[in-house]
């Protein structure tokens, strides 16, 4: 198994080019299930779930082209896919699949919208919680389907058409927010869903769905109506650059200190984030290419976070802010609102000599003034990069275990922070 090793302390400096989003290339991909022509998706992001995501609708019988990658860039960077799901073969989605990948569950939108049927296995276990389906079955059921569980699998029937309804989320979700407004896209009449995810992937979403054809007002407020269509046709879209990736190396040059422009980033898609980096100390400015992170020679502020739906501070960010944290000059408080289970990390840090206590849902930071390099893993993707981020301030060696996490979404990550002076390689094996 591949493994990252680190020495850090060097400060960051130069240009990161920020990659497309892998939460929002996801869903798009996805979207493809819902006509029989051709989606043409740019800068979709060269990474493990991508892939894994590319071989899943394979089996429904989506076919895809690479058709070439951005310019002066070498192999593996994003690229522009056109996707093909003109003959579904297969609208059931089995356990060995789903249970890789959870996301890949929400072909039971799109599946049940065009064909009247889909049978998608339970995602199964998951690293950072219990997180259910509930939602998606209820909201599901709202617009007219019949849905059984059975055998861990969700079977899924609409065979006069789904109908549109008025859902309101009980809970925020992202996903079922999603998957309703992929399914309501092909309904007959219009469906409202209250209470709905605001973030800007859902937009991302939305704004391809009416590329091709589907009638969508509303997304990134909490209502959303969608104006069912009887068919929607192909379209050529752009994936948003990835907010989670942004904010990540906006961190680790917050905490390794250093000036750095994060290339193509926009700090609409993550202001609540980048307030509080700069709260920290770093100084954070809007350029003509992208965004600007510098720190030089100030601390590292203590500041109090909550987790929070968009446009509140990411849960996907909480553990790299984590991070970040347990080197500022003071106690900082860190709670997790969105998934229960999610301060693997906590551990981990320790290990680097972090001063982190738990208590319920709060990580209590207090901040230490040096962190000694030591071998890591950890069991999700966030925690994996909290590991790189601290391990490249830390004073020594870091070796970070089970890189697989990474590879599921962070494109080139060690080509990307190598060329801004940090020592960090990839060793095989
Ligand atoms: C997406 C993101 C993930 C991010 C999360 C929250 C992708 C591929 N993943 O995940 O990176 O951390 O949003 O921003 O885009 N819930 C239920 N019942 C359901 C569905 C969800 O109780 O049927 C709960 C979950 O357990 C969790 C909360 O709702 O506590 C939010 O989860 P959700 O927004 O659905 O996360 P994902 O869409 O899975």
């Amino acid at each position: 198994m591949d493994r990252i090793r680190i020495v850090g302390g060097n400060p960051l400096t130069g240009n990161i080019p920020i990659s497309g989003a892998k939460n929002a290339a996801l869903p798009l991909m996805i979207a493809s299930l819902l006509t029989d022509d051709t989606l043409t998706l740019e800068n979709v992001p060269h990474l493990a779930d991508v892939e894994q995501l590319i071989r899943i609708l394979g089996n429904h019988g989506v076919d895809y082209t690479v058709n070439g990658r951005r310019e002066r860039q070498s192999e593996g960077y994003s690229r522009t896919i056109s996707f093909s799901a003109r003959n579904i073969v297969d609208t059931t989605a089995p356990y060995e699949l789903v249970s890789k990948m959870r996301a890949s569950f929400w072909v039971i939108g799109p599946l049940l919208a065009r064909t009247g049927e889909a049978k998608v296995s339970l995602p199964g276990g998951c690293a950072i919680g219990t997180r259910p389906v509930d939602l998606f079955i209820d909201g599901l059921q709202a617009l007219g389907a019949d849905i059984d569980v059975d055998n861990g699998y969700v079977v899924a029937k609409a065979k006069n058409r789904l109908t549109g309804n008025r859902y309101v989320f009980p809970k925020v979700s992202v996903g079922a927010t999603h998957v309703l407004m992929m399914a309501a896209t092909l309904a007959r009449s219009e469906t409202v869903l209250e209470n709905a995810a605001r973030e800007p992937e859902v937009v991302n979403l939305a704004e391809c769905l009416n590329a091709m054809g589907a009638r969508i007002t509303g997304a990134g407020t909490p209502t959303i109506t969608i104006e069912g269509v009887d068919s929607l046709s192909g379209a050529r879209h752009r994936v948003i650059p990835d907010r989670i990736e942004t904010g990540t190396y906006a961190m680790a040059v917050a905490m390794t200190g250093g000036d750095v422009i994060l290339e193509g980033a926009r700090a609409d898609l993550l202001q609540s984030a980048l307030d509080v980096i700069a709260r920290t100390g770093a100084e954070i400015t809007e350029t003509n290419s992208g965004i600007r992170v510098m720190r030089n020679g100030a601390g590292i502020a203590p500041v109090d976070v909550v987790t929070e739906p968009f446009p509140g501070f990411p849960t996907d960010l909480q553990a790299q802010f984590m991070g970040l944290m347990t080197m500022s000059k003071g106690k900082s408080k860190i709670t997790e609102t969105i998934f229960e289970n999610r301060f693997m990390h906590v551990q981990e840090l320790a290990r680097l000599g972090a001063h982190i206590t738990l208590s319920g849902q709060t990580a209590i930071v207090e901040g230490v003034s040096k962190l000694k390099g030591a071998p890591v893993m950890a069991t999700d993707l966030r925690a994996s990069v909290s590991l790189v981020i601290a391990g490249l301030a830390a004073e020594g060696e870091t070796t970070v275990n089970r890189v697989y996490h990474l590879d599921r979404g962070f494109e080139r990550l060690e080509e990307k922070l190598s060329r801004c002076g940090a020592v960090i390689e990839r060793i095989s094996g």
